[in-house]
């Protein structure tokens, strides 16, 4: 146990410094320009927020829920089949290859599927230790309440974060909670007909109806309008290749997941075949999908958020949760399995997930719909991009704080609930936020009444 608490320590010190592209505060910063723009494959990196996202001056934090994305993983097994067919098919149609292109040639694809790379572990470490030192005064008198869903790469990612909270922890002075570590995590099954907030799966019309071809249908649109040129120039450098635009995607794909599985982030070669400009255009393509799957572009996507959030209220306001959507009641009524009263929760989850949570929060409503012919920058998208939103080991910090001092209409001692993603203070507009992005808990819950009302849930088996 020392010796295994050591060897974390080190690694993390050295991924702390010049050889890694990866740190605890920042997170991923080699070629941001092109790697801050690789969607829901973007390693975590710290977004820049336009409120000072510290915790405010005569504020005591009382209260926080992290809900946290599964670390940078390998491809599913569905891609990881066609990523690797595409590199065949180049290698041994092609001949010549174009300058830059060369590298090819003597490639070889050793991607596995599904789990985390030691990469996207580390980034799970950095995140318990971040959350540690952010949170110090309460994390270092208890322990958060760990869930995490089934799969296996997202309970790994929530063993790592605890691996990163308690190395803070034992470095820390005036630790005054006992529990010993490892730390007990709740995990919820993602099995066919588990009721499970952390994964979606129970809504049918979601699942299979009209609703699931929302996403392909918007994302064909734009694929048709930014990679054909793409195609065209790979196909000149690869003579022979003849690849399709999906085949394109797939090499584009093949950027983030080599550069991942690369233990200290050093960027792929992939990267280099294209320019920021079509970057930014992939990072569009990969966030239409998602808003259009998860999102505020699908019927029933913030539905699917509906049963964290309504678990998320009876968290912060310490009441038995009232949801009839994908919770589970057994779980969710038992002090044991759904504890409440406490100061610190952390919750283990996907991508896809934790955009329908969002949306059903009504984080990033900016209700227009996203286009699916022009890209559109972040401003127009009510700040929503899966890069910023949930980029591998992606965090939501959902605050209460009390204050010392008036604000506004805010009284003193007044509970306040903040959000931040990222980093970045998410600011509340839905229930009047203040200047620092807040607003008093009474609002926060009332402008949740989406959720309280069990979203279109009754539309799922109609
Ligand atoms: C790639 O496909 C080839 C041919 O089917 C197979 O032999 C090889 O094991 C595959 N490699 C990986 C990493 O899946
Ligand atoms: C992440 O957790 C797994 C399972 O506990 C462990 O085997 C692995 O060493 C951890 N990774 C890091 C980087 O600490
Ligand atoms: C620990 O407690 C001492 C005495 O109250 C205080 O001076 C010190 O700042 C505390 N350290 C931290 C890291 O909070
Ligand atoms: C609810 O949770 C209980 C306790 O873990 C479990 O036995 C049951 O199968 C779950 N039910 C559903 C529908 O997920
Ligand atoms: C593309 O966007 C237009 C207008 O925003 C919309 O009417 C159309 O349904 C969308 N098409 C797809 C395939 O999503
Ligand atoms: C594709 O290339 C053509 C010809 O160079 C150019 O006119 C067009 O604007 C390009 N399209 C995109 C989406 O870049
Ligand atoms: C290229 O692939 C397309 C199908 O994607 C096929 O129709 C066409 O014949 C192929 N061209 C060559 C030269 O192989
Ligand atoms: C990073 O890792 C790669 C292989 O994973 C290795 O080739 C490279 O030398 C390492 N770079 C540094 C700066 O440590
Ligand atoms: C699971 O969810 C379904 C659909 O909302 C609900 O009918 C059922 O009562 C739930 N089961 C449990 C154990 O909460
Ligand atoms: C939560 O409610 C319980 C009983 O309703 C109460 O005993 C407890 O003190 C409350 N906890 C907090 C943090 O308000
Ligand atoms: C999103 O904003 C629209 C327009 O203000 C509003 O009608 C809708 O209820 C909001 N959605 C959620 C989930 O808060
Ligand atoms: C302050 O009061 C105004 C007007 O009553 C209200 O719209 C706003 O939501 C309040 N601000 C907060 C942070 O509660």
């Amino acid at each position: 146990m020392f010796v295994a608490a050591f060897l974390v320590f080190a690694s993390c010190f050295r991924t702390t410094y010049a050889q890694s592209c990866d740190s605890v505060e920042e997170g991923y910063q080699c070629n941001s320009e092109i790697s801050h723009n690789w969607g829901q494959y973007a390693p975590f990196f710290s977004v820049a927020s336009d409120i000072d996202n510290s915790i405010p001056s005569g504020c005591d934090v009382t209260f926080v829920q992290v809900l946290s994305r599964h670390g940078a993983r390998d491809p599913t097994a569905s891609k990881t089949a066609k990523y690797n067919a595409t590199v065949l098919k180049i290698q041994s149609s092609v001949t010549s290859y174009g300058s830059g292109f060369e590298f090819i040639k003597d490639y070889e694809y050793t991607l596995g599927a599904d789990q985390l790379t030691t990469f996207g572990q580390q980034e799970l470490v950095n995140s318990g230790i971040k959350f540690f030192n952010r949170y110090q005064a309460l994390a270092s008198a208890t322990v958060p309440f760990f869930r995490s869903s089934g799969e296996e790469r997202v309970v790994e990612s929530a063993q790592n974060w605890t691996q990163g909270f308690q190395q803070a922890r034992s470095g820390a002075e005036n630790v005054t909670s006992s529990e010993l570590y490892p730390f007990d995590i709740l995990v919820v099954s993602e099995a066919d007909g588990s009721n499970n907030t952390l994964n979606h799966g129970l809504c049918t019309a979601f699942e299979e109806g009209p609703a699931s071809e929302v996403g392909d249908a918007a994302i064909a649109t734009w694929i048709s309008v930014f990679v054909p040129n793409i195609t065209a120039r790979l196909n000149a450098n690869l003579p022979g290749a003849n690849l399709t635009d999906t085949e394109t995607i797939y090499v584009m794909d093949l950027c983030p997941f080599n550069t991942v599985a690369n233990d200290n982030g050093t960027v792929s070669p992939f990267c280099d075949l294209f320019t920021a400009d079509e970057w930014e255009s992939y990072g569009y393509y990969l966030s239409l999908d998602k808003f259009y799957s998860y999102g505020f572009g699908n019927p029933l996507g913030p539905t699917q958020g509906v049963g964290f959030t309504n678990e998320l209220v009876a968290r912060l306001t310490n009441a038995s949760s009232n949801d009839h959507t994908s919770s589970n009641a057994t779980l969710d009524g038992n002090q044991a399995t759904f504890p409440l009263g406490l100061p610190l929760y952390a919750d283990f989850t996907h991508d896809s997930d934790m955009v329908a949570i969002y949306s059903a929060m009504g984080l990033y409503n900016s209700s227009i719909m996203l286009s699916n012919t022009t890209r559109q920058t972040l401003a127009e998208t009510g700040g929503f991009s899966t890069s910023v939103a949930v980029p591998f080991s992606a965090r939501m910090y959902v605050e209460k704080m009390t204050c010392s001092g008036e604000s506004g209409n805010i009284s003193v001692g007044e509970e306040l609930v903040r959000v931040l993603v990222n980093d970045r203070v998410i600011p509340l507009e839905s229930c009047g936020a203040d200047a620092l992005g807040r607003c008093t808990l009474d609002a926060f819950v009332s402008s949740l009444n989406f959720a309280q009302s069990g979203g279109l849930w009754d539309q799922c088996f109609t």
